[in-house]
């Protein structure tokens, strides 16, 4: 999460000088209402303008990353930013990121010629090499915590490393198949022990069984202190308290058995929490990225949904998944070889990286799985049958 916010913070720089309001103005529009043909986008009335007159901007920023206008004359302190209404999040006004204006496009664009950070060696069992890799982790120190599927590992590639260490698994007790959290509070890793149906918390090479009885693949956390996993063959998402770890957990989507409707999952993969709770889920077998608000009784599609194929309306099999504060949706086009970006409300997606055909290629991918961006917004993608994890360094 937090290597996201900092990443943001990068847009917001890179943003501020090309910030042009006066176009993006909407006149005798209501408090959020429409003013783009973008969906995801409304309008927010602004302070001392003339009543509904106010900005075009998207609809969704994360309440807690608002802070307050100056209370004696609605100015912002933070650069970028100008003092608008949003009743939804607070009843006071507040100071709305300029970069979040519409037409302001947010458009990162990283290199797409990747640089080989960890494997690449062929796949193997030496320590450079990895085998089917699909969860990744980078610490604030950009070391690499990887998911090494086939062999059954996780390892850690330190930064700018030429091969990794063991730090779980690689015997027998350990069948860690895709996905894992790491603690860097204390260390620990919690680990998707799937081939086991179980979710483990691994420390100082000591294990503890968190939950039982579970086919979970993807494993996510919240800053609210809950733990979110998917279940593959039950077609849904639990969370857990940190630490009061029960049999059921509570249900965060799903539930409703494997299939296709909007209050259904086809075997759930990868899950992203973002601030306002609300869970991402990689729906794998449906071809599409579901949004369920906290407590929604079904989902909204976010990404794909339009069949299984390689048009840039649809996914194939989607699997790592990264929603940043603008509410853009990453996601690891599988089947593609690519990596697409959505926004919420937009009909196709834009591809990131990759889409050049599965290959080996520097600008290719061979079914990217996990995917995780560095405190200065360089991207990673795990690129999972070339054996290897791909940078994408971020074009400023
Ligand atoms: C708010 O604005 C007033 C008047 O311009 C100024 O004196 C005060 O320092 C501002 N407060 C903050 C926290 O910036
Ligand atoms: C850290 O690890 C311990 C187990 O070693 C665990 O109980 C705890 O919940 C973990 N997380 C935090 C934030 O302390
Ligand atoms: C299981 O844990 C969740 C939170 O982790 C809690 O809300 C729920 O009530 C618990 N269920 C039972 C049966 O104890
Ligand atoms: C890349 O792919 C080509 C063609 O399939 C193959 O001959 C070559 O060995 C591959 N290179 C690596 C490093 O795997």
């Amino acid at each position: 999460m937090n290597t996201i916010n900092i990443y943001c913070y990068v847009v917001f720089i890179i943003l501020s000088e090309t910030v042009q309001i006066k176009s993006q103005i909407c006149e005798k529009t209501s408090q959020y209402g429409e003013c783009s043909t973008n969906s995801a986008c409304g309008c927010f009335h602004m302070l001392g303008a003339n009543d509904n007159t106010g900005v075009c901007g998207f609809l969704w920023p994360t309440c807690s990353r608002l802070v307050t206008c100056n209370s004696s004359d609605n100015s912002c302190l933070q650069s970028s930013t100008i003092c608008v209404h949003h009743p939804q999040c607070d009843d006071r006004p507040l100071c709305y990121p300029t970069a979040m204006i519409h037409e302001n496009k947010i458009n990162l664009k990283w290199t797409q010629n990747a640089i080989t950070v960890a494997g690449g060696n062929g796949k193997g069992q030496e320590l450079n090499q990895l085998y089917g890799p699909a969860g990744i982790f980078i610490d604030k120190s950009k070391n690499i915590f990887i998911v090494d599927s086939e062999n059954r590992r996780i390892v850690e590639w330190k930064y700018n490393a030429r091969q990794g260490q063991i730090i779980a698994g690689g015997m027998d007790q350990l069948n860690v198949k895709r996905d894992m959290i790491v603690d860097e509070q204390n260390h620990s890793i919690i680990i998707a022990d799937e081939r086991n149906r179980r979710v483990i918390q691994w420390s100082n090479e000591k294990q503890q069984i968190l939950i039982d009885n579970i086919d979970c693949f993807g494993l996510t956390m919240s800053k609210h202190g809950f733990l979110y996993v998917s279940d593959r063959n039950k077609g849904e998402v639990r969370r857990w308290k940190m630490g009061e770890y029960n049999n059921t957990g509570i249900v965060a989507a799903g539930e409703n058995g494997q299939g296709n409707k909007l209050n259904q999952l086809n075997s759930p993969s990868f899950i992203f929490v973002d601030e306002d709770q609300s869970v991402y889920v990689s729906d794998w077998g449906n071809h599409r990225v579901m949004k369920w608000r906290k407590d929604a009784k079904e989902g909204i599609i976010v990404a794909g949904g339009q069949g299984a194929g390689g048009n840039l309306n649809q996914l194939y099999y989607p699997q790592g998944l990264i929603v940043d504060d603008f509410g853009q949706i990453y996601v690891a086009d599988y089947w593609n070889h690519r990596v697409m970006r959505w926004y919420e409300g937009d009909v196709e997606g834009e591809i990131v990286v990759g889409g050049k055909g599965g290959g080996n290629q520097s600008n290719q991918l061979n079914s990217p799985t996990g995917l995780s961006f560095d405190d200065e917004g360089n991207f990673y993608v795990v690129d999972c049958w070339n054996h290897r994890i791909q940078k994408f360094e971020i074009i400023l």
